[in-house]
């Protein structure tokens, strides 16, 4: 407990009681929250717009459809995705007499809460500071009402900021980070970054997802490279973590993804369906 100088007013001295207090409760509904979830798991990349939202929300739905209990919080507080992605965007977020959140129900019982269905309209910004980031996130973690889940999936924005730092410092048992990568260059350097500050925060990377790893060509179905770079075997290498599997770039896919579809369960025999069985497969299989 932090000490009340000499010379501070009974006022300030309340304050100060009260506010230590507030974030006592608070750390301690989060821990009483997250201990009836199995598996928290973030997914990260150093590097926006190579698939982070689209592995959270893929991964849900594969975990879903195998009978596990998933819940997700979209972190991104600058571009929160998963709404669209899960076709739930018309939905909002109710709240219990005591204040508590129930998340929204999305398809295959996903339980999601995502700042975006906090948002006056889609294309409303916000402007987010630090501290209020941190805040909302422990506010989530603390108050919804996620009840007993196999995995509690977090999608968190690009890059080493805010978001993934006050994720690891507020779950205290985060079970690790998924690392998704591009093969370019550019993309395998920044997740190196992003790699390297998540070990450096004492977290475990479970393992590296390659996404876009090649086009799948409407109509005739065949796999062509197109990017040359540096890619998830690259990273896997460097730092010794599993490579999950590699998947594909599938317009089909962009396109459910824009309407809210579910098209590794409607397109299972899809490259890009199979490919991230084999994802859920070798993820399933660290975990035991
Ligand atoms: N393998 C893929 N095949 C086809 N489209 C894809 C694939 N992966 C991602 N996309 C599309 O690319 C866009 C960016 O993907 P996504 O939103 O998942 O990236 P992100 O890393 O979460 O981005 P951000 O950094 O902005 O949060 C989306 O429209 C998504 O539907
Ligand atoms: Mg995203």
């Amino acid at each position: 407990m932090s000490r009340i100088k000499p010379g501070v007013s009974k006022e300030e001295a309340k304050a100060k009681l009260q506010a230590l207090f507030t974030m006592q409760t608070k750390h301690k509904q989060i821990e009483e929250n997250m201990k009836k979830i199995k598996y928290k798991i973030g997914v990260i990349s150093g590097k926006g717009g190579v698939g982070k939202s689209t592995v959270t929300a893929n991964l849900a739905i594969e975990l879903a459809s195998r009978g596990y209990k998933v819940g997700i919080i979209d972190s991104d507080f600058h571009g929160p995705s998963i709404p669209k992605m899960l076709g739930v965007e018309d939905k909002r977020v109710m709240a219990t007499r005591d204040k508590k959140m129930i998340p929204v129900k999305g398809p295959l019982d996903i339980k999601i809460i995502s700042i975006y269905f906090f948002l006056p309209d889609p294309t409303s910004a916000v402007i987010w500071r630090g501290p209020l980031k941190k805040s909302f996130l422990e506010e989530i973690l603390a108050s919804t009402l996620f009840g007993e889940l196999d995995f509690l999936l977090v999608d968190l924005p690009p890059g080493t900021g805010d978001e993934a730092l006050n994720l690891i410092q507020s779950v205290n048992d985060l079970t690790g980070l998924i690392a998704v990568t591009q093969p370019t260059d550019v993309s395998a350097l920044a997740v190196a970054k992003s790699i390297d500050f998540a070990q450096k925060a004492g977290v475990k990377i479970l393992g590296i997802i390659e996404n876009m790893s090649g086009f799948i060509c409407p109509g005739e179905g065949k796999l062509y490279k197109v990017f040359p770079g540096k890619g998830g075997e690259w990273l896997s290498k460097m730092f010794n973590i599993p490579l999950l599997g590699s998947i594909p770039i599938d317009p089909g896919l962009a396109e459910a993804e824009d309407s809210g579809g579910l098209y590794i369960i409607e397109h299972k025999d899809s490259i890009f369906g199979r490919e991230f069985k084999k994802i859920v497969d070798s993820l399933l299989r660290i975990l035991k």
